[in-house]
């Protein structure tokens, strides 16, 4: 999904933290290969700012921008270089563990979604025990995480441990953040909850500006209830002068939207005024279930030049736990038919250093990731030609 700003006061979170290298002499001794990757580092400030620039255009410019730079990067000799460089890279910060856990503490909704593969799940429903839960929040924590996201194919407010694990994580030190279709917010003391709960950011998925467009999607939602949730929330988190959640608008793109979003987009930052950042993604075809867009619309992603060259940034980032405790391979794998561990008897460690995830990095390593079947036609592994500089 990617984030955007449209005006100032729409915020887009991306680290700007440049990594200090030490002084200049100390770099006169490294080998020119390795400085080109150092500047190229050094310059993720210049990365971000082109990332927030490309941001704030509209689909039809950012989709020209994106063909562009992938026609320039497979140029003859710029495609070598980029190559070099970029694998340098990916290789290094491969070998650093994840920092994110990304766990669905249970697998319950109350809508259903055009693109979502929830109503094709066949696996059990089930909610995490706290015990599990807390096994893992410390075993991440001792493993060096920093952030921990509630998400999935759930909704996280059906959740009846919800707050207690946002606090739990918090009270371990963990940047926390969940996704939520909005619906329930002003239900029971949800409000309240979330408020209180030191939780470090929340992010509403609303694939509509007007009620027509989103309840053609989001099936059994009405649109005015996420309307007044959100802005609620806005308000209060005002009046309470908090900071945090911050509070994130996504639009997941798709045949049904498509127009909306290219020709009112101006009407997603009137309705939900105030909330601080929106991100427009397009739809993927998770597990075949997801809705494609218009063929040859402007949001594809531009990726039949170099396809599947680049080791998922996902795989390798990001660890994904179902309620049960099994680690799955990604939020692709809707059903957790890619069974990499079991949190209930191993660490985090034990599961990451497994022979079967090994094998999955290497292939993707190997630029054969695609060789696996889950891979073979996912939109997140197409778009790692550029993810690994984040
Ligand atoms: C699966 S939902 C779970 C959280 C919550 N129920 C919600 O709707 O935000 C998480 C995110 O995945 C997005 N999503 C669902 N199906 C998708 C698909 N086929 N392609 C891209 N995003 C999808 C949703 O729009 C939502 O923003
Ligand atoms: S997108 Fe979210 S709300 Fe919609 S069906 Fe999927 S899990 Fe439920």
């Amino acid at each position: 999904m990617f984030n955007e700003s449209p005006r100032r006061k729409h915020r887009v979170i991306i680290s700007t933290k440049l990594p200090n290298y030490g002084v200049r002499r100390k770099r006169r001794g490294i080998k020119p290969q390795k400085r080109i990757i150092l500047m190229m580092e050094k310059n993720t400030y210049m990365i971000n700012s082109f990332i927030n620039f490309y941001r704030k255009l509209n689909l039809r410019n950012q989709r020209t921008l994106a063909r562009i730079l992938f026609a320039l990067i497979n140029m003859p000799v710029i495609r070598y270089v980029y190559h070099f460089i970029y694998l340098r890279h990916i290789k290094r910060r491969s070998k650093q563990f994840p920092k994110r856990l990304i766990i669905e503490t249970c697998n319950y909704c109350n809508l259903k979604c055009v693109m979502c593969p929830y109503k094709a799940m066949t696996r059990a429903k089930s909610t995490m025990s706290m015990l599990l839960y807390r096994k893992i929040i410390d075993d991440a924590v001792s493993m060096g995480m920093t952030e921990v996201t509630i998400s999935g194919y759930l909704e996280p407010l059906l959740d009846k441990f919800l707050i207690e694990r946002i606090k739990y994580a918090k009270s371990k030190g963990l940047r926390v953040g969940f996704s939520s279709n909005g619906t329930l917010l002003l239900q029971n003391d949800h409000l309240g909850d979330i408020l209180n709960s030191q939780l470090d950011w929340i992010a509403f998925s609303v694939d509509g500006a007007t009620k027509e467009t989103y309840e053609k999607i989001r099936i059994g939602a009405r649109f005015e209830d996420v309307v007044d949730g959100v802005k609620t929330l806005i308000q209060e988190k005002k009046k309470m002068h908090l900071s945090t959640p911050e509070i994130h608008l996504n639009c997941c793109v798709q045949a049904k939207n498509y127009d909306e979003v290219n020709t009112q987009r101006r009407k997603f930052y009137e309705v939900f005024k105030g909330a601080d950042v929106f991100e427009f993604g397009a739809v993927s075809t998770r597990g075949n279930e997801g809705e494609r867009l218009p063929r040859g619309s402007d949001f594809e992603t531009p990726t039949k030049i170099r396809k599947h060259i680049y080791p998922c940034y996902t795989i390798f980032n990001y660890i994904y736990c179902l309620p049960d405790g099994i680690v799955a391979l990604c939020c692709i794998d809707y059903d957790g038919k890619f069974r990499l561990g079991d949190l209930n008897i191993q660490t985090i460690a034990e599961v990451w250093e497994s022979n079967q995830y090994q094998i999955v990095r290497q292939k993707h390593m190997d630029g054969r990731g695609a060789e696996i079947e889950m891979c073979s036609n996912c939109k997140e592994f197409e778009l790692s030609s550029f993810r690994w500089w984040q």
